[in-house]
């Protein structure tokens, strides 16, 4: 017989990756720089569940999440996707596709189960396991430190990032990672995300801890949205260039790692050509990357931000700013959509806001005159303009000096709904798209316009647990049955991947 099961399924899987692959024309990982890594990304909490198990402490995540209407649809990450316990399997999906690196995070409150003191000896088992099987598999781990589920006694003990104690205790916190899993782990991100976690935990109050005084403290019951993120900014630079000079000194040398920070940028584009629109925007940037990249590269924050936030902003001492320029080996970029900014030109945003958004004295959006800039995804945030990636990667070129560049996480989501079934789910063609478009957007930027970019990871391998959206929102490679022990299976974008990384 001619047609058997096992020629035709092979068959129909040519035919399948070979329609992925030309109805987007074609790019594969050979077309990028030899050594490009290419990984996916995770993050401890939207991950891991088992958050009670092995001695791990809670974190100011559990706290929020437990906490009635701060998550979308009432759920909290306590089983999450539970990799704690399915990383195995995670990663035979990851060698599957062909990837060569993982991004995930290490939860603090599992190595300190109280922030700092004594070691949790099964937290430091569970990582080397992980770690180890990665590596069995020949998937590199790329590590970060913080990817914001600090432990609940530090927030307790002193308002946690709000309180100049947290650099010792991050330092000894990174130190100790460093010590632990440094021999095995070369790539380091000391934080994910500083911007978006002292915006979203301090300034308008959506994220953990949930500080905010905006909107006349509507929504929230302690913070000042005026001066906390700059404070918790101010803290959370202090730490990271802290744990770079430990790295530096001490293990530099003989591990032969190198250590970054992962930034979220949206790139913004000006609503208008006015003068002052262009203008709003480069400030919009600037109270962005700028705010956290200008003092790792040069020292200090950008001078808009002095001059507008004036003594709300406080102030680096002459050794700060020494520790802190240079303190970087790579540049992480998280990136998923482009926005308009235009010039503030009312009054009611000062008086309503009095945060960082009105010191910026930009508005920034996703739409003009009615119109979105790109297709939406499922996040309310989310727009799909893949030339924006491109201009971002020119601008960072240009500011900062073409300084070494790993693309830390990049994707979309698409809504979990009960009314989309599984095989319709799997069939993600506008994330198929998404990639094919952003991935050609990146490499023109590094073989064209000679951006130093080295790593791109993918957000992410598997559905999870998207923060205050819950598991609203799906953003992986591999669908995640929620209704059905948490089996994963590959969409049409993990197809892709794998034809992608594979082909030829
Ligand atoms: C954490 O703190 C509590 C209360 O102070 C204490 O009982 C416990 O032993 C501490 N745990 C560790 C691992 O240090
Ligand atoms: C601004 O100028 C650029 C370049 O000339 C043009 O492509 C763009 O459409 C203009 N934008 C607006 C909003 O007019
Ligand atoms: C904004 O907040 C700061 C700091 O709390 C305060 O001094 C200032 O008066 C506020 N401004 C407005 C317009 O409410
Ligand atoms: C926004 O613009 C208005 C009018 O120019 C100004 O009065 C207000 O102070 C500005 N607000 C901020 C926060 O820049």
């Amino acid at each position: 017989m001619l047609f058997r099961v096992k020629t035709i399924v092979p068959l129909a899987l040519g035919l399948l990756l070979l329609h992925l692959c030309c109805a987007y024309g074609g790019i594969t990982r050979k077309d990028f720089p030899n050594g490009f890594v290419f990984g996916t990304a995770s993050s401890a909490y939207q991950y891991e569940g088992a958050v009670k198990e092995d001695g791990r402490g809670p974190s100011i995540w559990d706290t929020f999440a437990h906490k009635f209407g701060k998550v979308t649809d009432f759920s909290n990450a306590d089983v999450a996707v539970d990799q704690y316990h399915l990383y195995e399997g995670d990663i035979k999906l990851m060698k599957d596709m062909g990837m060569d690196a993982y991004r995930f995070s290490i939860s603090w409150p599992r190595i300190f189960p109280n922030g700092s003191g004594q070691i949790n000896q099964a937290g430091i088992d569970h990582y080397n396991a992980l770690i180890n099987s990665l590596l069995a598999h020949g998937i590199e781990p790329y590590v970060t430190l913080y990817h914001w589920d600090l432990p609940q006694a530090l927030q307790d003990q002193y308002n946690g990032w709000l309180d100049t104690r947290i650099i010792n205790d991050f330092a000894t916190y990174a130190e100790t990672c460093f010590q632990k899993f440094g021999d095995r782990v070369k790539n380091w991100m000391t934080f994910n995300e500083p911007h978006t976690l002292t915006v979203q935990g301090y300034d308008v109050g959506l994220q953990a801890p949930g500080r905010c005084s905006i909107l006349l403290r509507l929504f929230c019951r302690g913070g000042n949205s005026a001066s906390e993120p700059y404070i918790v900014g101010h803290n959370v630079l202090l730490s990271h260039a802290a744990a770079f000079d430990i790295y530096k000194r001490k293990y530099k040398a003989k591990q032969n790692g190198r250590v970054g920070i992962a930034f979220d940028v949206i790139w913004y584009v000006p609503g208008t050509n006015k003068t002052k629109d262009v203008e709003a925007t480069q400030r919009a940037q600037d109270f962005q990357l700028g705010w956290f990249l200008d003092p790792v590269m040069f020292g200090d924050y950008p001078s808009s931000m002095r001059t507008r936030v004036g003594d709300r902003l406080p102030r680096f001492s002459k050794l700060q700013s020494t520790l802190l320029k240079g303190s970087i080996n790579f540049v992480g970029i998280n990136h998923y959509t482009t926005w308009y900014a235009w010039h503030n030109s009312t009054r009611i945003i000062g008086v309503l806001l009095n945060d960082s958004v009105a010191d910026s004295g930009s508005i920034t959006l996703p739409w003009r005159n009615g119109k979105a800039i790109g297709d939406r995804a499922n996040s309310i945030w989310l727009y799909i303009v893949p030339e924006g990636f491109r201009s971002l990667l020119n601008y960072v070129k240009n500011r900062y000096g073409n300084p070494l560049v790993i693309i830390t996480e990049n994707g979309m989501d698409d809504p979990n709904s009960p009314f989309i079934s599984l095989k319709k789910a799997l069939k993600d063609e506008k994330r198929v798209k998404y990639y094919n478009d952003y991935l050609t957007n990146l490499l023109a930027a590094i073989k064209e316009d000679g951006c130093n970019v080295k790593g791109y990871f993918a957000w992410s391998l598997l559905d999870n647990w998207e923060w205050a959206a819950g598991y609203s929102s799906r953003f992986g490679l591999y669908f995640v049955d929620y209704n059905d022990k948490l089996k994963r299976y590959a969409k049409d974008s993990a197809m892709w991947f794998k034809n992608f990384l594979t082909a030829g």
